[in-house]
């Protein structure tokens, strides 16, 4: 494979977006970027400053004075990467209940979609990138060379973050997780801009029943493909 490729996962929460989208650039040589922490690490901001979720203006003010950086892991606690936000590592800050829980509201507001797409396309403006999110193939990236979209049962997500909560010793309630995960899979196809849906020309894969390689393989299998139709 010789392009610099762009590469688009999209998906609702736990379905195995990070961990193929992670997978398949190393594989490539590629540059991974999770766009939910974006989100993530602004609905952070707001909760550690008082910000109200649903006043717009405030957070969008907040977006556009926020210093979100991305970096290489700087611990090895199994992080995929260190994200800091105005310079302070908030990493493991991104995944507590708390952030779960308002994040779909924040997301949901136009002007902090505006800002956050201006960012995710710089970011991913170089190509050699593989971008997981909720409106990737859809809106961020309408031209990506390949569009993925993973889908799984609620329960089997529910199932996933459960085992991950428990990894990292904190307490874990399946029922209240599989709630939480619905509401959040309601806010994230229902809002009005960008609600999350597979876009017309992405790939369907079903990760209840394929494990990582196969999704690897299936997805490598179309980027072949795709490169013999536009040599
Ligand atoms: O993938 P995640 O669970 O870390 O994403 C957190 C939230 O961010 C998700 O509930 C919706 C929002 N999000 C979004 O609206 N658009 C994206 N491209 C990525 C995430």
């Amino acid at each position: 494979m010789n392009r610099a490729l762009t590469i688009a996962i999209d998906g609702p929460a736990a379905s195995g977006k990070s961990t193929l989208g992670a997978a398949l650039a190393e594989r490539l040589g590629y540059t991974y970027f999770d766009s939910g922490v974006v989100y993530r690490a602004l609905t952070w901001l707001a909760l550690e400053r008082g910000v109200d979720v649903r006043d717009e203006m405030e957070l969008v003010r907040l977006a556009e004075s926020a210093r979100i950086e991305v970096v290489r892991p700087t611990a090895g606690d199994g992080r995929q990467y260190t994200v800091l936000v105005d310079g302070q590592d908030a990493t493991w800050s991104l995944r507590t209940p708390a952030v779960d829980h308002n994040v779909s509201v924040v997301a949901a507001h136009p002007g902090v979609r505006r800002a956050m797409t201006e960012w995710l396309r710089q970011i991913a403006g170089g190509g050699a990138m593989v971008m997981v999110g909720r409106d990737i193939g859809t809106v961020v990236l309408p031209g990506a060379d390949l569009k993925v979209y993973l889908t799984a049962t609620g329960e089997e997500r529910a199932r996933r973050r459960y085992r991950e909560q428990l990894e990292r010793s904190l307490q874990a309630e399946y029922d209240q997780i599989l709630a939480e995960m619905r509401r959040r899979d309601e806010l994230d196809s229902g809002r009005a801009i960008a609600p999350l849906r597979p876009a017309p020309d992405a790939i369907i894969l079903d990760s209840d029943h394929l494990t990582v390689d196969e999704e690897i393989d299936q997805v490598l299998q179309h980027l072949a493909l795709s490169e013999v139709a536009t040599r």
